[in-house]
């Protein structure tokens, strides 16, 4: 393999840059050349395709988002959408392909080796809701932005003696919200993983007041649905003073921690060696620190989980 390219997709995730940086310089040190595809796979589509060179991914390591910008295409999830993505990697002689993103655009790479074209996916989203890895890329800078936000919120939740509920990103999983929850001392952590009961909420929040609690932290993930919504239900149950935050797409930007800066690097790496091993159709992922590789279509078919020990330990501190 001479020629390979990388596309990021999907929603963008603080990290994402150090990855596309991992792959470009991997590939080079290997005598690889590397293009980049802009916006994703609309830009595969369309032919937004540009050879980046070692200076290309300098200065970005430390930059949230994707300076090869990213996009959600419904006409790539078409075979003829498809067919025009392969045509233009045949045109540029591109040979393989590494997506980074979340599920959606891992469907894009499992069609893509399905027709004969060998891509590998790294896995870029900030819901770290990819079977198969144990994190995912912009997870970590993710969490720590809501964590400074809860913080934050703290300092005015007790001056007023208020009731807040922070709602948080995550799409269909709880992964965000509790981590963040329990790192932020969270009275009630509600995530889709786990039943919501309002009446035990509603109930352990009444039971605090008495014994004087002055304000509580109720961090909410937004698969579970609205944070206004169970605001209005706390207000009208409790009468306590209540007011909601929600956070929204601060969580997807800024610089990426340390913990996603590496993880970014040697994931990218990572999938550089794979492609250049011959290996298509594969994840990589990170699993008890260790690289691992696994079937991109293995992890479509599997259902995300999160450890449910660690929301029982939220509720156990949280008494
Ligand atoms: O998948 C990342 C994510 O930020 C989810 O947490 C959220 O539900 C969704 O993307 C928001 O998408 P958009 O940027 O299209 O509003």
């Amino acid at each position: 393999m001479k020629k390979i390219g990388v596309l990021t997709s999907g929603g963008d995730s603080p990290g994402m840059n150090a990855a596309i940086r991992a792959v470009v310089r991997k590939a080079i040190f290997h005598d690889v050349e590397v293009y980049g595809i802009y916006q994703g796979y609309t830009g595969l589509m369309t032919g937004q395709i540009k050879k980046l060179e070692l200076g290309s991914v300098g200065d970005i390591i430390h930059r949230g988002g994707t300076f090869l910008y990213s996009a959600r295409s419904e006409e790539f999830k078409t075979l003829e959408g498809q067919k025009k993505g392969i045509e233009q990697l045949n045109k540029h002689g591109i040979e393989g392909l590494v997506v980074i993103g979340g599920d959606g655009s891992y469907r894009g790479a499992e069609k893509l080796t399905e027709h004969g074209f060998p891509c590998v996916g790294v896995p870029g989203t900030i819901d770290n809701d990819i079977p198969g890895t144990d994190f995912t890329i912009g997870f970590d800078t993710a969490i720590n932005t809501v964590i400074d936000a809860i913080d934050k919120i703290r300092d005015t939740a007790t001056s007023h003696e208020r009731t807040y509920i922070i709602e948080v990103m995550g799409r269909h999983a709880g992964d965000i919200a509790l981590w963040s929850g329990l790192a932020g001392g969270a009275e009630t952590i509600l995530i889709p993983e786990a039943t919501v009961d309002m009446e035990d909420v509603i109930g352990r929040l009444k039971r605090g007041h008495d014994r004087g609690k002055r304000h509580s932290i109720i961090v909410v993930a937004e698969g579970v649905g609205s944070g206004v919504e169970i605001g209005k239900q706390i207000k009208e149950a409790t009468n306590l003073e209540t007011r909601v935050s929600v956070l929204g797409h601060i969580q997807r930007g800024g610089s990426p921690t340390v913990s996603d800066r590496v993880l970014a690097s040697r994931l990218g790496a990572y999938s550089v060696e794979l492609l250049l091993d011959g290996k298509k159709g594969r994840a990589v992922g990170i699993k008890e620190n260790k690289l691992v590789d696994f079937s991109i279509s293995e992890a479509l078919s599997q259902r995300h989980t999160l450890d449910l020990s660690m929301y029982k330990l939220s509720e156990e501190l949280s008494i």
